[in-house]
């Protein structure tokens, strides 16, 4: 009984500690989407943009496409980019962006689920 109660009070500081963390990231991702992400994929994930529909973005506020995408794999195309028929659609943000950053991004595109 005593080792459930340190490891549920051990569970509740971290979680607090990341509830006090992520405001101030998800902030801060949204900038750096909106800079930076939303002139191909819209400021709400949709796509809906003139880019979006030239490069046949996805809607990231549909539940399914967000089923479909796994976060490694937003990771690695956040990072390396995309490329499609040999071509670059769009660019890696590896050497731009902390492995932090890259995951509030991550957070954020998957706050655009309606
Ligand atoms: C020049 C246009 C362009 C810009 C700018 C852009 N993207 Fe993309 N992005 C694309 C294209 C094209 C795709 C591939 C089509 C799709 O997945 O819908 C894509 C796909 C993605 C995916 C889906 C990867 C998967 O798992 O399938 C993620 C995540 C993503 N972009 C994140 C970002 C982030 C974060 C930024 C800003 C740092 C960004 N994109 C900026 C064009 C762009």
């Amino acid at each position: 009984m005593k080792t459930m109660k340190t490891k549920a009070s051990l569970i509740i500081t971290s979680m607090t500690s990341i509830a006090l963390a992520a405001p101030l990231a998800a902030e801060e991702a949204k900038v750096i989407w909106e800079k930076n992400c939303a002139a191909c994929h819209g400021k709400d994930g949709s796509g809906d943009t003139k880019m979006g529909k030239k490069l046949e973005i996805r809607d990231f506020t549909d539940s399914k496409v967000q089923e479909a995408m796994k976060d490694e794999e937003m990771i690695k195309a956040i990072k390396e980019g995309i490329k499609k028929d040999g071509k670059t659609t769009m660019k890696g943000s590896g050497d731009k962006y902390s492995d932090e950053e890259i995951k509030s991004l991550v957070a954020c595109i998957r706050s655009f689920k309606k």
